[in-house]
């Protein structure tokens, strides 16, 4: 078990503050962060033959197929130093979740999932803002609402399997980044992660 990298899901919907959240995380308690948006945004700016394939999917706010998304997870994985991870927005769906517990769940120690619980009107005035300068294509109201789409239709329901097993955390999202980030703290104290 020693060995085995350890592993703390971090979900919520677009705009809850997840990749906000474990940046703190990082600087504090010295985590790794892979977000599985970013790796995937990553190999398609990288010029990957996939590129055009995975921009149609986060275009429509679509969950990519797990194959793509866990190849990327398990290289950038194994190229870390670090062997504590936050995987942000992952696993999305049964397909990422299926796919993570038949090649990956017995190699790991996995703690968690933390979960940033906050309303669709606070993500989509979070969204909003950070469109106007992130460049990311999927920031607008059109994509936006494909993404909640999927969020309430794909992610919940994977969020409640780990429910069932007391594997959530749920952490109150609406307040700001550093109110937020103390209730985080707290949690990571309690589990004995600092
Ligand atoms: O988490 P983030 O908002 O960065 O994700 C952006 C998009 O990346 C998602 O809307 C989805 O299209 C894609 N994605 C995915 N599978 C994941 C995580 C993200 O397809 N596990
Ligand atoms: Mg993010």
């Amino acid at each position: 078990m020693e060995n085995k990298p350890l592993i703390i899901f971090v979900l919520g919907g677009p705009g809850a503050g997840k990749g906000t959240q474990c940046e703190k995380i990082v600087e504090k308690f010295g985590f790794k962060h892979l977000s599985a948006g970013e790796l995937l945004r990553e190999e398609r700016r990288s010029g990957s033959p996939k590129g055009d394939l995975i921009e149609t999917y986060i275009k429509d706010g679509n969950i990519v197929p797990v194959e793509i998304t866990l190849g990327l997870l398990d290289t950038a994985m194994q190229k870390s130093e670090i062997k504590q991870f936050l995987i942000d927005g992952f696993p999305r769906n049964e397909d990422n979740y299926t796919g993570w517990n038949k090649i990956m769940a017995n190699k790991v120690n996995f703690k968690f999932v933390l979960f940033f619980e906050c309303s669709e009107k606070t993500c989509v005035e979070r969204i909003l803002e950070r469109g106007k300068s992130s460049g990311r294509s999927d920031d607008n109201r059109e994509s936006l609402v494909k993404r909640f789409q999927t969020y309430t239709n794909s992610t919940t329901p994977i969020i409640d399997h780990y429910r069932k097993d007391n594997l959530v955390r749920t952490i109150d999202a609406e307040a700001s980044p550093d109110q937020v980030f103390e209730k985080v703290k707290e949690l990571f104290q309690k589990e004995c992660l600092s």
